[in-house]
C-alpha cells in the first residue's frame, strides 16, 4: 500500500517542515551554505574561520565546536553560555559581536557571527607600545559603554582583554567571546554582591560549584575576589577595564609575573606601579578601578544603566558619550 499520510504534528516544529504553519521560517542553514576560509582566532575549545556566506557573498566569522572536544571537556556550559549571552545582546547596536544563527552537524557546533574586519585590539597596542592618550581615551569610553549595556542585562564577561575586544571595519570595537560570561538571575540584577550565593537549592548546585572551582579567566585581568572567592560580579569586569586602560597608556597589563602563580599573587596583594610619565588623571582612574574591595570600585554603587561616575572622571574629559559610537574614531598612534 502507499505510504500513509503523515498527520500534523501537533506542534510545530522549527525548521517549518511540520504542516499547519501559516508561514514557512527561512531554512537552517548548515555548513554547506559558507565556503570556509582562513583561521581567525583559537580558543581552548574551539576555532574561528572567516567564511563567506555563498548565497548572500557576506563575510562571518565562524566559531565551529568539536562536540567530542566539548563532552569530553565539559565545556557544555560554556557553549550555552555563549548562546545565551550573545543571543540577549543581539539587538543592541553597538560594541559587540552579533550571532546571526547557530547549527550543527553530527561532529561539530557552528556559531555564525559578525566578521570583526579588523581583528584583535592586542596586535594595536603591541605595534604601537602604547596609545596616544586620546586613543586610548576614545577605546575606554568606548569599553565604558559597553559594559553598560552588557551589565544592564546581567551578563558579566569575567575574561576582558585586548584579546577579546575586536575591532570592526570602522575601527569600533567589539567585545567577544562570551564562553566565561556568567548570566546573572533577575533577582541579582540589583543587590550586586548578593549575586555570590551557595546555590543550594538549585538542582544543579553540585555542577555550578565544580564549574565555579575550575573557573578563572585569564591571569592578568582577573580580579582578586575571582581568585580569592569565585566571586561573580560586575565589578570584576570594571577591574578589567582598569587593567586594560592602564595597558593601552602604558603597554603592558599591570600585573605580570614570569608565570601564574606569581601573577595571582601580584594581583592579591595589588603589588603594581607606574611608569614615569602616565598621566595624572589616567593615575587616578585607574587606581580607583584597581581596588581590591570589589565593593568600592568606581562605578559598582552608580545607579540607574550607566556609569555615570566613571563618565564623570576627569580622565574622560572632552568625551561626548553621546557621540562616541557614531563618531569617527581616532587613528591609532
Ligand atoms: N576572531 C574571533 N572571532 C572573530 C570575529 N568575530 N571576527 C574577527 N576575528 C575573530
Amino acid at each position: 500500500a502507499a505510504a500513509a499520510a503523515q498527520p500534523a504534528p501537533a506542534v510545530p516544529v522549527a525548521d517549518g517542515v511540520g504542516g499547519g504553519m501559516p508561514k514557512t521560517p527561512p531554512a537552517k542553514r548548515t555548513a554547506k551554505d559558507f565556503i570556509f576560509g582562513k583561521v581567525i582566532g583559537d580558543g581552548c575549545y574551539s576555532t574561528v574561520y572567516l567564511a563567506k556566506d555563498i548565497h548572500t557573498q557576506k563575510e562571518y566569522a565562524i566559531k565551529v565546536c568539536e562536540k567530542r572536544q566539548i563532552i569530553k571537556e565539559k565545556k557544555g556550559e560554556y557553549v550555552k553560555r555563549e548562546k545565551d549571552a550573545l543571543n540577549m545582546l543581539f539587538n543592541v547596536p553597538h560594541g559587540f559581536v552579533k550571532l546571526f544563527c547557530t547549527f550543527q552537524d553530527r561532529e561539530r557546533l557552528y556559531f555564525v557571527l559578525s566578521y570583526a574586519k579588523n581583528g584583535e585590539l592586542l596586535p594595536y597596542i603591541n605595534k604601537v607600545g602604547s596609545f596616544e592618550l586620546n586613543v586610548a581615551k576614545f577605546y575606554a569610553a568606548e569599553l565604558v559603554l559597553a559594559l553598560e549595556k552588557m551589565h544592564a542585562r546581567g551578563i558579566i564577561h569575567r575574561d576582558l582583554k585586548p584579546e577579546n575586544i575586536l575591532l570592526d571595519e570602522k575601527m569600533h570595537l567589539q567585545i567577544a567571546d562570551f564562553g566565561s560570561s556568567k548570566i546573572l538571575r533577575p533577582q541579582d540584577l540589583s543587590g550586586e554582591h548578593r549575586a555570590e550565593r551557595g546555590d543550594d537549592d538549585s538542582p544543579s548546585s553540585e555542577r555550578e560549584r565544580e564549574r565555579k572551582m575550575s573557573f578563572v579567566g585569564t591571569a592578568e585581568y582577573v580580579s582578586p575576589e575571582l581568585l580569592r572567592h569565585r566571586e561573580d560580579t560586575r565589578a570584576s569586569d570594571l577591574w578589567a577595564l582598569g587593567c586594560i586602560i592602564y595597558q593601552m597608556i602604558s603597554g603592558l597589563p599591570p600585573f605580570r609575573g614570569p608565570n601564574e602563580f606569581l601573577t595571582f599573587q601580584k594581583i592579591l596583594k595589588l603589588d603594581y606601579d607606574f611608569p614615569e610619565g602616565f598621566p595624572a588623571d589616567a593615575k587616578d582612574l585607574v587606581e580607583k578601578l584597581l581596588v581590591l574591595d570589589h565593593t568600592k570600585r568606581l562605578g559598582v554603587n552608580d545607579k540607574g544603566d550607566t556609569y555615570s561616575s566613571i563618565r564623570n572622571h576627569p580622565f574622560f574629559e572632552g568625551i561626548d558619550w553621546n557621540k562616541v559610537s557614531e563618531q569617527n574614531p581616532p587613528k591609532i598612534s
